[in-house]
C-alpha cells in the first residue's frame, strides 16, 4: 500500500467527491441552490443511514438501560418557552446596511489601527483560522493606503459583540471594505416560525425543533408510564432539527436543516453525575473510534464555567480536527434537573419518578450527549479521504482517490464483478452471489468496463472489498472468488462461507 497523502484543500477535494459520486447535493440546485440545505445522494444517504443504525444499535438496541423514542418535529409552542429557545435561543446579529449582508457578531472581529500610540482607523476580518493575521494584513495596508507615518502595533482582535457603541460607525464592513454601514449586533431568534392550522396570527404560531432533545423531556412521564426503565436509564432519539443560522458555512457543517442524535441520561438527584458525565465522554469517544475516527483527531474541550449555560454543571465537547480547524463535533452536558423542572412548572405535570428505594419522588438529573448526524457524516468523508497510488490495466502507476471508511458505515460493503460482461457462466454465477448478499447487506453489481476501472470506482465510493468472478471460480473446485482489499489492494481467494464470516465480524 503506499503512503495517503492529503490534497492541498482537502476540503475542495471532498466537495467535488461528494457531488461527483453522489454524496452530497446543495439543495434545489436548479434553482441556484437554497444557503443552508443540503441533500444526500444515493451513497451519501446510504451512509447516513449505516452512521443512524449504529449510533441506534449501540446506543438504544445493544443496551438494556437506553429506550427510543421518535418526537414529532412541531411541538406544542409551550415546550419552547418551558425551554427557554424563545426567549433566549438567539444569535448576536449583525447587518450590512449596504450589501444587505448578515454577519454572528461573535463571528465578526475587529482590531484598531493603532500608530504611535494613536487610533487611526479600524479593520475587520470574519471568524478563520488565521483572522488574527487577516487583521494584521489588513492594518498594515490600512496604514500604507492613508499614507501614516510612524509604528503600527500589533492588532488586538476583539469580537464584534465587544464593539463600543461609538466604534461601530468606524468599523469597515467584511462586504464593502468600508465603514459606516454595520449596525449594532441584535438578538435573533434562530427558530423558525410557522402557523398551524387554518388561521395565520399569534395564536397559532408554532416551531420548528431547534433541538430534538425537547421531545424526551415531554415524554418523559410517558415513558415511566409505558414502560419498566428504572433510574438510571435513558430516552434517545435520531431525527430531523432546524435552526436559521446566521451564517451557514463549511459545507454541511453547519446547515439550517440538520439531523441530531440525542440521548437524555437520566440519573438520581444524589447520583454521582460527575462520574456519570465521564462515563458517558469515555463512551462518546469510544464510539466515534468504532466508526473509523482516527484519535489523533479528535479531542476534548471543557467548556469555561463563567460561560456555561445557567443550569449547565459542565459541558465538554468532543471536537474534530476538519480541514477548516478543530470544530465541536459532540456535545456532552450535565443539565441537571432543569428541563424537567421547567416543564413541571409550565404543565402543571409532576415531572417526577418515583424511587422505590426511598419511598420518595424525585426529579431526575440529566447527563445529555447530543451528536450532529451531519456532522459525523463529514467528519467521517475528511478522516477517509485519501489519494495514493495504484497501477492501471498495464501496470502503470496512477493516482488513485480513495475513501477509507470503516466498514460498519460504508455505504457499499461488498462490489460484485463479474470479469467478463458476455460469458453467461461468470455472470450467472456473480449474479446467484450478489442475490443472497443483497438479503443481508448493501451490495453493487458492476460488470461495466476494465476490471481496473471497476475497482477505481468503488475505491471512489468506499467499498471495503471487491470480489471478481472468474474462470478460476468455474473452472476449479472449491467456487473461490478473488476478494481485493480496498487498502492494501492485497487480493485472495475466498470462498462464499468466508465471505459471509467476514462481513459477519466486520459489519457490525
Ligand atoms: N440538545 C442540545 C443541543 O442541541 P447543540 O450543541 O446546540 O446542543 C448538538 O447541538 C449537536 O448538534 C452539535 O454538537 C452538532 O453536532 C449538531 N449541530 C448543532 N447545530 C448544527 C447545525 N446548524 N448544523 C449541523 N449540525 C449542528
Amino acid at each position: 500500500m503506499s503512503s495517503p497523502a492529503e490534497p492541498a484543500n482537502l476540503m475542495e477535494a471532498i466537495v467535488s467527491l461528494a457531488k461527483r459520486r453522489g454524496f452530497i447535493y446543495l439543495s434545489s440546485e436548479i434553482y441556484g441552490g437554497f444557503n443552508g440545505f443540503f441533500d444526500y445522494g444515493p451513497l451519501g444517504a446510504e451512509l447516513k443511514k449505516n452512521i443512524r443504525d449504529c449510533w441506534w444499535n449501540d446506543m438504544v438496541r445493544r443496551r438494556d438501560d437506553i429506550v427510543g423514542l421518535e418526537s414529532s418535529i412541531i411541538m406544542h409552542p409551550k415546550v419552547w418557552e418551558a425551554s427557554g429557545h424563545v426567549a433566549g435561543f438567539t444569535d448576536p446579529l449583525v447587518d450590512c446596511k449596504v450589501s444587505k449582508q448578515r454577519y454572528r457578531a461573535d463571528q465578526l472581529f475587529f482590531a484598531a489601527v493603532v500608530v504611535d500610540g494613536k487610533t487611526v482607523g479600524y479593520v475587520s476580518a470574519l471568524e478563520s483560522e488565521n483572522t488574527a493575521a487577516e487583521l494584521q494584513a489588513a492594518a498594515e495596508a490600512f496604514k500604507r493606503k492613508k499614507a501614516i507615518q510612524g509604528a503600527l502595533a500589533p492588532v488586538a482582535p476583539k469580537e464584534f459583540t465587544e464593539a463600543r457603541p461609538e466604534e461601530i460607525e468606524f468599523i469597515p464592513s467584511p462586504a464593502t471594505g468600508e465603514p459606516g454601514s454595520l449596525t449594532p449586533p441584535r438578538s435573533f431568534n434562530m427558530m423558525f416560525q410557522t402557523n398551524v392550522g387554518a388561521l395565520t396570527d399569534a395564536s397559532s404560531v408554532a416551531y420548528l425543533r431547534p433541538e430534538t432533545a425537547q421531545g424526551m423531556f415531554a415524554d418523559f412521564r410517558n415513558v415511566i408510564d409505558t414502560t419498566r426503565v428504572k433510574l438510571p436509564f435513558g430516552i434517545a432519539q435520531i431525527g430531523k432539527s432546524f435552526r436559521n443560522e446566521i451564517t451557514p458555512r463549511n459545507f454541511i457543517f453547519r446547515s439550517r436543516e440538520f439531523e441530531q442524535m440525542e440521548m437524555e441520561y437520566f440519573i438520581h438527584p444524589d447520583a454521582d453525575w460527575l462520574k456519570c458525565h465521564e462515563e458517558w465522554l469515555a463512551w462518546c469517544q469510544d464510539w466515534l473510534k468504532s466508526i473509523g475516527l482516527p484519535a489523533s483527531h479528535l479531542s476534548l474541550y471543557e467548556h469555561p464555567k463563567e460561560k456555561l449555560s445557567f443550569y449547565s454543571r459542565r459541558t465538554v465537547d468532543i471536537m474534530f480536527k476538519y480541514p477548516f480547524g478543530v470544530q465541536e463535533l459532540w456535545g456532552i452536558a450535565a443539565r441537571s434537573d432543569y428541563d424537567l423542572q421547567q416543564h413541571q412548572k409550565f404543565s402543571g405535570v409532576p415531572q417526577v419518578y418515583f424511587d422505590e428505594a426511598t419511598k420518595t419522588k424525585v426529579v431526575p438529573h440529566v447527563i445529555e450527549p447530543a451528536l450532529g448526524v451531519d456532522r459525523t457524516l463529514l467528519a467521517v468523508l475528511c478522516a477517509a479521504y485519501a489519494e495514493d497510488e495504484a497501477p492501471d490495466e498495464k501496470g502503470k502507476m496512477e493516482k488513485r482517490t480513495v475513501l477509507r471508511f470503516s466498514p460498519r458505515i460504508a455505504p457499499v460493503k461488498v462490489a460484485i464483478l463479474p470479469l467478463l460482461k458476455n460469458k453467461e457462466v461468470l455472470t450467472h454465477r456473480a449474479r446467484a452471489l450478489h442475490a443472497k448478499l443483497k438479503r443481508r447487506y448493501a451490495v453493487q453489481y458492476d460488470d461495466g468496463g476494465a476490471i481496473g476501472k471497476r475497482y477505481r470506482r468503488q475505491d471512489e465510493a468506499g467499498t471495503p472489498w471487491c470480489v471478481t468472478i472468474d474462470f478460476d471460480t468455474i473452472e476449479k473446485p472449491g467456487d473461490t472468488f478473488t476478494l481485493r482489499d480496498r487498502d492494501t489492494m492485497q487480493q485472495k481467494r475466498i470462498t462464499e462461507a468466508e465471505l459471509f464470516a467476514l462481513l459477519e465480524e466486520q459489519v457490525y
